[in-house]
């Protein structure tokens, strides 16, 4: 949801802050804005509905703005008020002193807007955010009673302000006056850069300022930053003590930290869009997520087998590679391990104990439900294992055991690489919990050149032509999968409806007596994934049922089957096989999509870090 971004430097800050929103698009990508100012300056606010551009030195506004050289930046995926430009982000305050963006959602927004409409303050936006300025405002003008007016009355209004919000927010605040970035964050995520030249970043993550520096400072919930650019960007760090006693400030010592460089590229190569490119990283992106040493999994392993449970938890294609994990855990290495939507814990807040592990999967780290997930299980005294892909990302920094998918940057929204990714992981680490790690490795590496021969190939690319232009004038499709493959049916099926808009839906193929089987008429694709495994049997007889009543049955499989009226050919990988099993599905949505003149990697109404609940 949303990006944040922050700058202040030499430099013209309207083209840093646009460089770096443009690495923040993945975020939200329905409308934009940029606030920059310069001492004795008014700020400048560009707002737009629509993608972020390129900067263009010739446009007639950035004459204005050019020797602008502090700002603050928002890229939006609109929660509360339509698209429209007056709901864009930054929104400023009614003097124009301040303008402020946000990444979360003020959940008591309602009472707060209603409090200060009652108190006679203008609304000029449907959002949520335009609450939290005015709140800034009213607390401004309650400081003011009962002091002389001083610079760091605005500071101490916004940690008022921010105290009284409800729900994981983070702001970002240009001030004219003071020539300050002021930023808290809670909940959504901060990071902070630090160039050589004394650049400042402030960024939703480390990736969209990872070109300019690998220098940064990571933020806590309730803590902050205040940029001074008219003292050669001196930075103070502060903590608000508690929800409760916002106003309660205490500076802390600022300690930059450099990270492992990450590979920042964020351009598409060769290929024609990100997605086409992401998929095909994959038989190198698989090996980079599992080029642990045995070593590095032995207190996870050791966690692993001494936990009560282990809950494998994420949300949507994170989710998916949960289950697989915890497939692989139950079935590789008889650890009883169960998977857990983020979302889905209602039920499980008093079953979580301190004998639990929980194994947090996530490409962003920023996932708020999976966090939440998190944060209970740390409540509860259990242990944390988290392996995502984002350098520096809460959920990682709230983990006992830390692993990367080491992926690169993932741009497209639709998740491929990061997934494969993490099932791998969870294939290493299942193996070597039985003492296999060394027997996994070289699997892995087989796995890898298989999909390298598969992506090469003129036969699947035909293969899944055929498939494509089949389902261009269909709507409903099904995906059958069992044990090894159930969570590739529903990961597959997710992934060309996420690109499509098409309705692919993934069963149990063990439930398709229990009622699916009602959906099936003349001519509905369903699609059989059939490995080499003990399901392959009722694999086929699933698909023999179907095509019994009138389906068109695709089949994904080492071999044709004369079940298949269209066959997808896949190597044969034993337990590996989810790796490439998954690929045709991941082809399919991106030719379809492209040819049906989608956004392939920007699907409508997604965002790529749901960072909301
Ligand atoms: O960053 P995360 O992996 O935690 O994200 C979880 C989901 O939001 C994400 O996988 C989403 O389902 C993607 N759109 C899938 O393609």
């Amino acid at each position: 949801m949303c990006g944040i971004f922050g700058f202040s430097g030499k430099q013209n800050a309207e083209e840093i802050l646009l460089q770096g929103l443009k690495r923040l698009e993945y975020r939200g990508y329905d409308s934009w804005g940029v606030a920059t100012t310069k001492p004795e300056n008014e700020i400048s606010l560009r707002k737009e509905v629509g993608k972020i551009p390129a900067f263009d030195s010739t446009q007639k506004h950035t004459s204005i703005t050019k020797t602008h050289n502090i700002g603050i930046a928002h890229t939006r995926w609109a929660t509360h008020g339509g698209v429209t430009q007056i709901n864009a982000h930054p929104h400023f305050s009614t003097d124009d002193s301040f303008a402020l963006a946000q990444n979360g959602i003020v959940e008591n927004y309602q009472e707060i807007r209603e409090e200060l409409s009652n108190a006679g303050y203008k609304f000029v936006s449907e959002t949520d955010t335009e609450v939290i300025v005015r709140l800034i405002e009213r607390e401004y003008e309650s400081i003011l009673k009962s002091q002389k007016e001083n610079e760091t009355n605005l500071f101490a209004a916004i940690c008022s302000a921010f105290s009284k919000l409800e729900g994981r927010n983070t702001i970002i605040v240009l001030a004219k006056n003071s020539q300050e970035i002021i930023a808290i964050r809670n909940g959504s995520p901060l990071v902070v850069g630090k160039s050589a030249e004394n650049e400042i970043f402030l960024g939703s993550d480390y990736l969209s300022f990872a070109n300019r520096t690998n220098s940064i400072l990571e933020l806590d919930n309730n803590q902050g930053v205040i940029i001074s650019s008219r003292n050669g960007n001196e930075i103070k760090m502060f903590s608000l003590n508690s929800k409760e006693h916002g106003e309660q400030i205490n500076f802390l010592p600022v300690e930059f930290k450099t990270t492992e460089m990450i590979d920042s590229t964020v351009d598409k190569g060769e290929y024609a869009d990100f997605m086409i490119k992401e998929i095909n990283e994959q038989p190198d992106t698989i090996l980079a997520a599992t080029s642990y040493v045995e070593k590095d999994f032995s207190e996870l392993t050791l966690a692993a087998k001494a936990a009560k449970k282990v809950y494998l938890v994420g949300c949507g294609t994170a989710a998916f590679a949960a289950q697989q994990i915890a497939y692989y855990m139950r079935k590789l290495a008889q650890v009883e391990a169960v998977e857990l939507k983020g979302y889905e814990l209602s039920s499980y807040r008093e079953i979580f104990g301190e004998k639990d592990l929980m194994i947090a999967i996530s490409q962003s780290g920023e996932t708020a439900d999976t966090i939440e997930a998190a944060e209970l299980i740390l409540a509860k005294g259990g242990k944390l294992a988290s392996v995502v892909n984002m350098q520096g990302s809460t959920l990682s920094r709230l983990s006992h055991y830390k692993f990367f998918s080491r992926t690169g940057p993932e741009i497209c929204v639709a998740s491929t690489k990061a997934f494969t990714a993490q099932i791998a992981w969870g294939y290493l680490l299942a193996m070597g919990i039985t003492g296999k790690f060394a027997e996994a490795k070289e699997n892995l590496e087989n796995a890898s050149q298989a999909m390298q021969t598969l992506l090469n190939s003129e036969n699947l690319h035909k293969q899944i032509e055929s498939v494509v232009d089949l389902s261009l004038d269909k709507e409903h499709f099904f995906v059958l999968g069992r044990g090894l493959n159930f969570a590739i049916a529903l990961e597959g099926a997710l992934k060309v409806k996420e690109i499509s808009y098409k309705h692919f839906e993934g069963f149990a193929a063990g439930e398709l007596k229990h009622g699916v089987i009602a959906l099936v008429q003349k001519s509905t694709p369903v699609f059989s994934i059939v490995s080499h495994d003990e399901t392959k049997a009722d694999m086929l007889s699933a698909t023999a049922e179907v095509k019994t009543r009138g389906a068109t049955t695709v089949g994904i499989s080492p071999e044709n089957n004369e079940l298949f009226d269209y066959h997808v050919t896949v190597p044969n990988l034993g337990d590996l096989a989810p790796l490439v099993n998954v690929i045709p599905f991941q082809l399919i949505a991106y030719s379809l999509g492209k040819k049906l003149g989608n956004d392939v990697d920007k699907p409508r109404n997604l965002a790529k870090s749901v960072t909301v609940k």
